[in-house]
């Protein structure tokens, strides 16, 4: 393990007792007024000189936390950047399933631990700005960064992000990203996506804001433009919106060293360039001196800058801190908890000619089990970009598998390259298990030629006839797959008798399989976002784009609207339990405007093992004066229950959560209407309780 001292980088800032928010303002304007306009500039960029800088960002990229704004005369501590968020991607650390998987536990308590484990690694390895809170909304399954975000929906990521943002920031900064609607990879740099007012507010945006609303220390500004203009030059996103109207009063960073066009982005309201100065060192300071960059909105930054540094200068756990703590026992083990809660079962039927379902295996029955495919003895922890993390281990599925089984089991293993070697295996086998899917060749960031959007949805057509041939030998086949979203399955998913969805497991993902596989541990993972059947069921992509329109509809909603059935609803994940969902009450039936409502239902384990249950509410209502969604998640909650239990979950739904964006007036508007309930275990219609309540004008 790397050993490393943990720098004493805030005692300069840190005061013996808490401070107050208007002591930390007080604190903050005293510095500025001390400060020379080159030393204000000076807190707006990275420290590292240019040519080292570059050298180190193409031959040691994230190897060290990169500094950024350091005042030795006045002992202002620098910023130290660091990446996720599958993890630190410094040194060797814990690296969990990446954000997509975890936003497929929807728990948001598991989040939050994931959120601090990752922060006292960020910090016991030097960094005190982790910028691992990735929540772009998957907008369409191609997109290569999908494994960085949490989902498709609005309520859900805003949740996922802001339980993340507390954890993290029990130990240091947080930064999420990208702001805004930053969702093709390989035209980052240059796509204008356009879109209206509303549909940015609604679903583009208010995601952010619900990380604004937790304390979010950081914002980064994406590559890409909205609506003609890059998002580090948009001063309706960075001033109108995110500074003045929601009343951040964090920082915006740049993304890395492209993001910034000229020192206007000052003005625009990018407080730092990342993470070099391209444009913010002396060129900010002649812009500043001609006039161009008012000496006001360099303070504002900076203020800004100083507020958030000795905020965090009084927050920490120094005891949790040092080298010991990174990949501890602990991490490890939460590594392989979050992995467990990430695995979706999309399918468990029958053994063939009995009653009993494939999974879990019954390994008092199990001589022998194939293991078909190159991914099950890959390390295959998501795509090699900015948020590659280097775990000192990574237990892959055929390891974790060959540990977790009875001694006398025979495990044999195939990679799937010679068809007819893992046929022949898998009917040797009492149970074949394949490993299929993607890996950083197929998806990710986009760097030079690896990574990027992914072509197609489907699996290769190697890794179809692959399945098809050997469920054919053996009609006892799970289909596990790995990757960073939807996958269309359609030629072959009738076929196939069970089928795990596992993303990017981690480090600990081997484990974590064998644990589902064997049941260990019962699967209680939801989709964060929809299977399609066909790509026409998606919203247009196009990864060259030079601009492209995002309508209001994408995912769910958009197949909810028009009419489709996918192959796998987003919100779905079957368990090795059963769950029933009755007496869904609301309370009162109409509310004012400013109103809150009561929502609650009881939710039974109606199977004979413990399990825990993803409970969703959705809502939509009839008559609106704009295109509404049939539905859209508003809230959800996880519950624990033992074979038996009933418990009530409750919800508060708050009236002005159903406001629409009027862009007219600019403004908000809630609707006096009729609006409908549905309280569920998956977004689909069948599957959901509904109850209707009004709006009093
Ligand atoms: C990515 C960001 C990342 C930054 C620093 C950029 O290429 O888009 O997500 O934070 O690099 O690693």
């Amino acid at each position: 393990m790397a050993r490393f001292k943990v720098p004493g980088e805030w005692s300069a800032l840190k005061e013996d007792v808490p401070l107050t928010k208007a002591q930390v303002e007080d604190k903050a304007r005293n510095l500025l007024a001390q400060m020379t306009l080159a030393e204000k500039i000076k807190q707006m960029s990275g420290d590292t000189p240019l040519l080292r800088g570059f050298v180190e960002l193409l031959l040691a990229y994230n190897r060290r936390p990169l500094p950024a704004g350091e005042n030795a005369r006045l002992s202002i501590p620098a910023l130290r950047f660091s990446d996720g968020p599958r993890g630190v991607v410094m040194n060797h650390s814990t690296c969990f399933p990446v954000a997509m998987a975890r936003g497929a536990s929807w728990d948001t308590h598991l989040e939050e631990r994931v959120g601090a484990a990752m922060g006292i690694e960020a910090r016991s390895q030097g960094a005190n700005l982790f910028a691992g809170v990735c929540i772009n909304l998957l907008r369409h399954p191609a997109w290569g960064r999908a494994q960085e975000t949490y989902g498709e929906d609005t309520c859900h990521t805003g949740e996922m992000g802001a339980a993340c943002v507390r954890g993290v920031q029990r130990h240091v900064m947080a930064c999420v990203k990208h702001f805004a609607a930053n969702s093709i990879e390989n035209a980052r740099f240059r796509v204008d996506v356009r879109m209206s007012e509303r549909t940015l507010r609604e679903v583009y945006l208010s995601h952010f804001k619900r990380c604004v609303d937790e304390g979010v220390a950081s914002v980064m500004s994406a590559y890409n433009k909205v609506n003609g203009h890059y998002c580090s030059h948009n001063r309706h996103l960075l001033r109108d919106i995110l500074k003045k109207e929601w009343g951040f009063e964090g920082f915006v960073v740049s993304d890395f060293v492209f993001a910034v066009r000229n020192g206007e982005a000052a003005n625009a309201g990018v407080d730092i360039e990342m993470p070099l100065a391209i444009h913010f060192g002396k060129r900010l300071l002649r812009l500043v001196r001609r006039g161009i960059v008012p000496e006001d909105v360099i303070d504002d930054a900076v203020l800004r800058i100083l507020k958030q540094k000795i905020r965090f200068a009084q927050i920490g756990e120094p005891a949790k801190y040092g080298s010991q703590a990174v990949i501890s026992a602990e991490h490890s083990a939460l590594a392989r908890e979050a992995a467990q809660e990430t695995m979706v079962l999309l399918k468990n039927d029958s053994v063939a000619g009995t009653k009993k379902r494939i999974l879990p295996i019954d390994v008092a029955h199990l001589g022998r089990i194939a293991i078909i495919g190159k991914l099950a003895a890959q390390p295959n922890t998501g795509d090699k970009g900015s948020s590659m993390v280097r775990p000192p281990y990574v237990i892959t599925p055929l390891e974790g598998i060959r540990a977790a089984v009875p001694r006398d089991c025979e495990v044999m293993y195939s990679d799937g390259r010679a068809i007819r070697k893992a046929v022949g295996i898998a009917r040797k086998a009492d149970i074949s298990v394949i490993v299929v899917g993607c890996n950083h060749k197929d998806e990710g960031e986009y760097i030079f030629t690896k990574g990027g959007d992914r072509d197609v949805l489907t699996l290769k057509p190697h890794d179809e006839t692959l399945i098809l041939q050997t469920v054919t030998a053996n009609p006892n086949t799970v289909v596990v797959l790995m990757g960073g979203s939807a996958m269309i399955t359609e030629s072959w998913r009738e076929k196939v008798p069970a089928l795990l969805m596992v993303w990017y497991p981690g480090m600990e993902g081997g484990n974590a399989l064998a644990d589902i596989l064997l049941g260990k541990a019962n699967p209680c993972a939801k989709l964060p976002c929809a299977f399609p059947r066909s790509e026409s069921q998606l919203p247009f992509f196009d990864k060259r784009a030079r601009s492209i329109e995002y309508g209001y509809f994408h995912g769910y909603r958009l197949m909810d609207k028009q009419g489709q059935v996918p192959a796998f609803p987003f919100g779905f994940g079957l368990s090795y339990t059963t769950y029933a969902y009755n007496n869904l009450h609301i309370d009162p039936v109409e509310i004012d405007t400013d109103g809150t409502l009561r929502v609650s239902v009881d939710i039974t384990n109606t199977g004979n093992i413990t399990g825990e249950e993803v409970v969703q509410l959705y809502v939509g209502c009839d008559g609106s004066r704009v295109e509404r969604s049939i539905k859209e998640l508003k809230g959800f909650s996880k519950v624990h229950l033992a074979p038996g239990q009933t418990k009530r979950v409750n919800f508060v739904l708050m009236a002005r959560q159903l406001a629409y964006y009027d862009e007219q007036q600019g403004d908000w508007t809630l609707e006096p209407l009729t609006y409908t309930v549905y309280v569920g275990p998956s977004s689909r219609a069948e599957e959901l309780l509904s109850v209707k309540f009004r709006i009093r004008g």
